[in-house]
Parts: structure tokens; C-alpha cells; sequence
């Protein structure tokens, strides 16, 4: 018997343009499971206005930013369905039938919904933001999804997702898997400040769209250790943020510019030109890529409405069987 290739949903909220943290902490490894897996990318932006609700602009301008972003990393249109969530209005649907089997408590203790509210400052937080995890397993389970490759933060959701696909196919039929998580731990890539995680917010990140000169310039600003004043001091590069950065961009020449950092033989100028080499080694093919897309915004906005009409197909097919489930289809068309 041939296995049927197992379906994978991640995706991201378009709130801004994707950074180097996001490509060693998910980009990265979505490329390479694309080969694996038929892959389906949410652009999340009805997620994304739980937080933005006053800000929409934000939102529409980040649609095809990041759409570009996943293309210029070698996202494969062909392999990888990448589609925008507003777009697909059966997801709103199934959202509103999810809403009747969750309880309100089941949110209120969900950690990452906790931890983000005193984040943001939510008191009273809306129906959205705090119904938002039920709206994500709607994004997973619509396409009946295997896996959900995500960091930690977004176990609780996963789990949410599983207990929902458990209560409908008892309640009505078994219509949907119960999705696995698929955790990607790399650490979280720190920021440029040495301080806080890579975070567009904290304005301390080195972006995939950032030309060569940009990432030169931002390497040259990074934290270093600061006990190294002259060249020959010798240093301590587990704190310093460019040893981070050789760790994940340049794995083969780390252990020597530790050793080297450590005995006082290299400069950290020498150090920072070297990793900022590296890195936009590393994002040369991925420029090339954008520019093909910057070039021609009509190719990009194709591929967007194509994976856009396959992952609504596959909602309305979806949505037949929910309906019949839930006796809803009082006329058969
Ligand atoms: N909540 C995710 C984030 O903030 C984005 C997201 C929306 C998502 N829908 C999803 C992730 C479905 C995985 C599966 O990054
Ligand atoms: Fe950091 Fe490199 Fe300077 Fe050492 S030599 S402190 S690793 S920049």
C-alpha cells in the first residue's frame, strides 16, 4: 500500500518583514520539509488583527512582504501552498462551529493567551484575541493537517486544536485528525543588542530583505564582549552576541574564532567582517530570489491566489463534511 504523504500547517502572522531569527528558528527548516510533506503556509492575518485591530494598514502592507520572505528563502511554490487566511472565509466558518464545543475556561488558562495578554496589557481583552486559539485550530484542521511545525509557545494552541478534533468527532463523526506538533527548538536567536531575543519590535534585527552594506553595518554596531579594548586582549565570546552568530551562520569556523577570541589572536573588526561575509553569503541566493518577485509583482500576487483558490477548495470539501456531521445540510446542491 502506498502511505499517503502526511499534510503539514504552519505559518505566521504578516505583522512584519521575517528576520534572521525567524529563518534559523522556522523558515529553515520549512524549506527542507517541504520535500517531505505537503505543506501548507497560513498567512495569518485575521490572527494578526487580534493585536492590530487598529492598525489594519499594517497588515495589508505585510501580506506580500512576507509572502516574499518564504519565496526568497526557497519556500517552492510548487511544492508549498501558501495562502491568506481572510481569504478563506470556510476557516471563519468552522471557527464559529468550533466556538459552540470550547470553553471559555479552556481559554482563560491556555499559558501562551496569559502570557501574551499581560504582554499587550489586555485586562479586558476582546472575544477575538482570547478566542483566537480556536480560530488557529480552525487554520490547522480545515486541510486536515498531520503536523503543525512550531516553537514551543505555540504547544498550548496545538493541544487546544487536538481536544477540539477529539470533542467534533465524537460528538458527529470522526471527520478530523488529531494534529501533532512538530517542535522546533532551536534556541531563539538573540538580537544585535546581546540582550533581548531577534525582535522587529526591539528594533535589534538583521532582516532577509537587508541588502549586503545593511548587514555589514548592523554587524559592525553588534554587542561585543566589552572587557576586549585593544586587539590582543583576550575575550570571552560566550558573551558576545557575534560568537552567537558564528555559532548558527558559520558552525565550521566557530570553534576556531573561539579559540582565537579567547587567546587575544583575532580583532573583533577581523571577526565582525568575517561573520558579515558569511551571512550574506548565506543571503545571496535569497536576494537574487526577492528580486525576481520585486521585479514582477504580478508573479508573486499569482502564486498567492493560486495557493489561495487550492487551500479554499479544500475548505469548501471540508465544510461539506462538517455540515453533514453537524446535520446542517438540510439541501443537498
Ligand atoms: N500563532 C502563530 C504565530 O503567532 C501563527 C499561526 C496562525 C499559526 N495560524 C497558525 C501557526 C496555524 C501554526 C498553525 O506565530
Ligand atoms: Fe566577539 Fe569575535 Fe570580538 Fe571575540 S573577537 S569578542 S567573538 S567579536
Amino acid at each position: 500500500m502506498v502511505e499517503k504523504t502526511k499534510r503539514i500547517l504552519t505559518g505566521d502572522r504578516p505583522t512584519g518583514k521575517l528576520h534572521l531569527g525567524h529563518y534559523v528558528g522556522s523558515l529553515q527548516n520549512r524549506v527542507k520539509l517541504q520535500y517531505d510533506y505537503d505543506t501548507f503556509l497560513i498567512i495569518a492575518d485575521v490572527q494578526a488583527l487580534t493585536t492590530n485591530f487598529e492598525k489594519p494598514e499594517k497588515l495589508s502592507k505585510n501580506v506580500r512582504q512576507v509572502a516574499k520572505d518564504y519565496l526568497a528563502v526557497g519556500i517552492d511554490p510548487d511544492k508549498t501552498t501558501i495562502f491568506v487566511q481572510s481569504l478563506v472565509p470556510e476557516i471563519a466558518e468552522l471557527t464559529v462551529f468550533y466556538s459552540m464545543i470550547v470553553t471559555v475556561n479552556q481559554l482563560r488558562h491556555n499559558p501562551t493567551i496569559k502570557s501574551e495578554a499581560e504582554q499587550y496589557g489586555y485586562n479586558d481583552m476582546t472575544y477575538g484575541f482570547l478566542g483566537y486559539p480556536v480560530s488557529q485550530a480552525a487554520d490547522i484542521t480545515f486541510c486536515k493537517a498531520d503536523l503543525v511545525p512550531v516553537g514551543s509557545d505555540q504547544l498550548p494552541h496545538v493541544e487546544q486544536t487536538r481536544r477540539i478534533a477529539r470533542k467534533f468527532n465524537q460528538l458527529y463523526a470522526p471527520v478530523f485528525p488529531e494534529p501533532e506538533a512538530l517542535i522546533s527548538d532551536f534556541p531563539r536567536l538573540v538580537g544585535l543588542d546581546g540582550e533581548n531575543k531577534m525582535s522587529k519590535s526591539l528594533g535589534n534585527a538583521i532582516y532577509l530583505a537587508d541588502n549586503a552594506e545593511e548587514v555589514g553595518q548592523k554587524i559592525m554596531q553588534a554587542k561585543t564582549d566589552p572587557a576586549r579594548i585593544r586587539k590582543d586582549d583576550p575575550g570571552h565570546p560566550e558573551v558576545c552576541t557575534v560568537y552567537e552568530y558564528h555559532k548558527a551562520f558559520n558552525t565550521e569556523e566557530a570553534a576556531d574564532i573561539e579559540e582565537m577570541c579567547c587567546a587575544g589572536t583575532i580583532g573583533c573588526v577581523a571577526c565582525k567582517k568575517n561573520l558579515a561575509a558569511k551571512i550574506n553569503k548565506l543571503l545571496k541566493p535569497t536576494r537574487q530570489k526577492r528580486q525576481k518577485y520585486e521585479e514582477n509583482e504580478q508573479l508573486l500576487d499569482e502564486i498567492l491566489l493560486a495557493g489561495t483558490k487550492k487551500a479554499r477548495d479544500i475548505a469548501q470539501d471540508t465544510m461539506a463534511e462538517v455540515r453533514e456531521a453537524m446535520q446542517l445540510d438540510y439541501f443537498s446542491v
